[in-house]
């Protein structure tokens, strides 16, 4: 597909609010995820979007399928952010934009509880975010899971180094990071495929009829392991959310299942659409792979560049109430859209920001968000990459995409399902 480059190319016709001016009524489905590219920087198309010719308030027909169409878009369109400014402060003014409603996938069928903590607005939000931190803290993470994230990473490298080649995406990205989530919540390693697929059909399926049924299944089986839980309680998150308290009182049945419920819906293949997309970039970019793999000291400046420069979600917000903002009302209960692939690349916040730069050292981007609803696995998310990298480069040759393969991607979560990859097997070290 030719992406659009200018204004002129999106500007659209379709019913809008009479509060709406037509210069702001453009067609941004294209940069939301779902449309396939095959350039080495996937999400170089919607980098435009954030010039300064660009009104700083765009407005959007909804969404027709996917993520977005499921739950909370409004039938008639919503607002587009594109500035780094303008997104960050959507992100960090609770008076103006709440989140209420925000990944509550759950209401397709029916269901009241609130996703937690992610639909909570401020101040509620808060008090579950201080009850679920400890387990995610920079500290408790090294501390507690480093150890188990390079025996799964180290062990999965092994199984493959002698092969030379591997399929990134499915065979190694899709696994290693749930290993670590099941493992951090208790999870049966039995349920691992189950997971995936429901957790396939909730978020990329397109279709009600499946989002409804995974939907069904998830919540029979996370409430069945809530009450396992209840009457055998063990060492991991699950139970100890179970049994947990806040400000002294023991959880209700919605709050227990609203956090379960996200961190299930969170944990699972956020890292692995990630690390799917670092790869391809590193099997299209040589030059990128060796600097990473020649310089181990990069490697942390690095996974925050593939980070900052692979922002695989979109977020939106909802206006609490009617408001003037860049010389447009905005009205209480439209729909706002962050488009952090626009923010990240944002000239006026990053020197050169197509450039890949390891050495940048700045990580307020907003590929984990910002403001009270920031990432809460992203010290997790940033250590499983790490160590993921740290440990291929000791054991893994150059390696280069399989002749012939498709290395076309989504942009987006959906990312890329297949990417086999090859390499010189008497090169690996085992
Ligand atoms: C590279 C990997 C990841 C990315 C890109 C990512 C991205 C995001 C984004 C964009 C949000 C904010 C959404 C919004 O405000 O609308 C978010 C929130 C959250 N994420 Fe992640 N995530 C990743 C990994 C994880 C992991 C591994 C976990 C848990 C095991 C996790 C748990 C959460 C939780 C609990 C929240 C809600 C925080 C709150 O509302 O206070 N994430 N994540």
């Amino acid at each position: 597909m030719r992406y659009p480059e200018k204004l002129d190319d999106i500007r659209a016709e379709y019913a809008t609010p009479p509060h709406v001016p037509r210069d702001r009524v453009v067609d941004l489905s294209w940069a939301m995820g779902d449309v396939p590219n095959d350039l080495i920087d996937p999400y170089a198309p919607f980098g435009w979007l954030n010039g300064p010719d660009i009104p700083r308030l765009l407005y959007n027909p909804p969404a027709q399928g996917g993520m977005g169409a499921a739950i909370g878009a409004s039938p008639q369109g919503n607002w587009v952010v594109t500035h780094y400014e303008d997104i960050n402060r959507v992100y960090t003014d609770n008076a103006h934009f709440s989140n209420a409603g925000t990944a509550d996938f759950q209401r397709l069928i029916g269901e009241t509880f609130r996703s937690i903590p992610i639909s909570i607005d401020a101040p509620e939000h808060h008090k579950y975010r201080m009850f679920l931190m400890p387990y995610f803290s920079p500290a408790r993470i090294t501390r507690d899971l480093d150890p188990r994230i390079r025996e799964v990473v180290v062990e999965m490298i092994d199984e493959i180094a002698a092969k030379g080649e591997v399929d990134m995406a499915w065979d190694f990205a899709r696994v290693y990071p749930v290993r670590i989530f099941m493992g951090l919540m208790g999870f049966p390693k039995a349920m691992f495929d189950e997971f995936l697929e429901w957790e396939w059909n909730i978020l990329h399926s397109g279709s009600l009829e499946k989002m409804q049924g995974a939907l069904r299944n998830v919540l029979n089986f996370l409430r069945g392991f809530i009450a396992e839980k209840e009457k055998n309680p063990d060492e991991f998150l699950t139970s100890s959310i179970v049994h947990g308290k806040i400000e002294g009182k023991a959880l209700s049945e919605d709050e227990k299942i609203g956090m379960v419920w996200f961190l299930w819906l969170g944990g699972l293949d956020t890292v692995a659409a990630t690390i799917s997309q670092m790869y391809r970039r590193m099997a299209l970019q040589p030059e990128l792979q060796r600097r990473i793999r020649e310089h181990p000291e990069l490697i942390d400046g690095a996974v925050d560049e593939f980070l900052r420069t692979q922002p695989i979600l979109s977020t939106r917000r909802t206006a609490t109430k009617d408001f003037e903002w860049h010389g447009v009302q905005i009205k209480a209960g439209e729909g706002i859209t962050c488009l952090n692939p626009a923010g990240n690349f944002d000239p006026t916040r990053f020197e050169n920001p197509r450039e890949f730069d390891p050495t940048r050292g700045d990580i307020r981007h907003f590929t984990f968000v910002g403001g009270i609803h920031t990432c809460l696995g992203a010290h997790l998310a940033r250590r499983e990459l790490r160590l993921l990298l740290a440990e291929w480069f000791k054991r893994i040759p150059e390696f280069h995409v399989k002749p012939g393969a498709d290395t076309t991607v989504y942009p987006g979560l959906l990312s890329i399902r297949q990417l086999p990859l090859m390499w010189d097997a008497t090169l690996s070290v085992r």
